[in-house]
């Protein structure tokens, strides 16, 4: 079931303010309503693409939209690094500019923007909310079988590898707040691929900060296509298995311990010029 109602009327003034970032390579068919769909949903929130030169014109496309839209912002990076590297660059912007809760979604309407407000809801008694396809009430609609038993595969493997008690701890719909992610050393964070979700979840665990899972529906995109490959797993197997062979051998240096979000002073070196440009 798609539901395109938004869940419950919300303030979220107290979690302070709100980017939303969209990572996209070739997603001009999708761009215009993702968009649209997030502004209904949560008008107070800002959005940043983030946008790997994409060939169809997607990134025009965004700039357009930004231009009649103060709360939506376009991040032009120089070409397609992964989908870690575009969040990196469009978290160390977000924080730049002041926002303090940062959230990751899917361009292609997988992630429903009309259920932020639950993500958003959790995390005020939470540092990292995930969204999940594998709690009770999450679900996947229009899944082919293979990615199914790819996500639950690689969920079950990172749990066993890692010993993270996380349902869904390769999703992309997710909430920090500021303090988590200059928490987790982010800086030291080398995954390219989808693992990039693997990794930040699992560091958010190791720092201490509260890592909550609410269910979603995961709706597979209807237009364009998925960028996931081959290289994509090889690098996920890859890393989960080196980090659960030097976390067994107590060679895992511990990220910087969380401070729980208390009041942190906003020392991550900006590194938004070498991530792209925000026209
Ligand atoms: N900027 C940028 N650069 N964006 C990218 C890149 C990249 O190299 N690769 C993918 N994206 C964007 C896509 O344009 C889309 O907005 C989003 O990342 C997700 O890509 P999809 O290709 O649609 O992912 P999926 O549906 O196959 O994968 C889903 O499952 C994965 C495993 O659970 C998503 O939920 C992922 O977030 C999740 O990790
Ligand atoms: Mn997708």
């Amino acid at each position: 079931m798609t539901d395109k109602h938004v869940e419950e009327p919300h303030d979220f003034a107290e979690l302070g303010k709100i980017l939303v970032i969209i990572p996209t390579y070739n997603e001009a068919e999708n761009v215009t309503r993702i968009t649209a769909r997030v502004r209904a949903a949560v008008p107070e929130a800002h959005i940043l693409v983030a946008d790997d030169n994409s060939p169809d014109g997607t990134g025009e496309i965004a700039d357009g939209l930004a231009a009649d839209d103060d709360h939506l912002h376009v991040m032009h990076r120089k070409g397609k690094e992964g989908l870690g590297a575009a969040y990196l660059a469009g978290f160390r912007w977000g924080l730049d500019n002041g926002y303090d809760v940062l959230v990751e979604m899917d361009a292609d309407g997988s992630h429903q923007p009309e259920q932020l407000p639950r993500l958003l809801t959790a995390l005020r008694g939470a540092d990292l909310v995930l969204g999940s396809r594998w709690v009770p009430g999450g679900s996947v609609v229009n899944w082919p079988k293979h990615r199914e038993f790819l996500s639950r595969g690689g969920s079950l493997y990172s749990r066993l590898m890692l010993g993270a008690q996380l349902r869904d701890i390769t999703g992309g719909y997710r909430a920090f707040r500021k303090g988590t992610l200059l928490g987790l050393g982010m800086d030291e964070v080398a995954s390219q691929g989808y693992c990039f979700q693997v990794d930040l979840a699992w560091r958010a665990v190791r720092a201490g900060f509260r890592v909550v899972e609410v269910p979603i529906t995961f709706v597979e995109r209807e237009l364009g296509a998925s960028k996931m490959s081959r290289g994509i797993v090889v690098e996920a197997l890859m890393r989960v298995t080196a980090w659960g062979v030097q976390n067994r051998l107590g060679r895992l240096p511990a990220p910087r311990p969380a401070d729980r979000n208390t009041p942190v002073a906003p020392d991550v070196e900006s590194k938004a010029g070498a991530g792209g440009t925000v026209r």
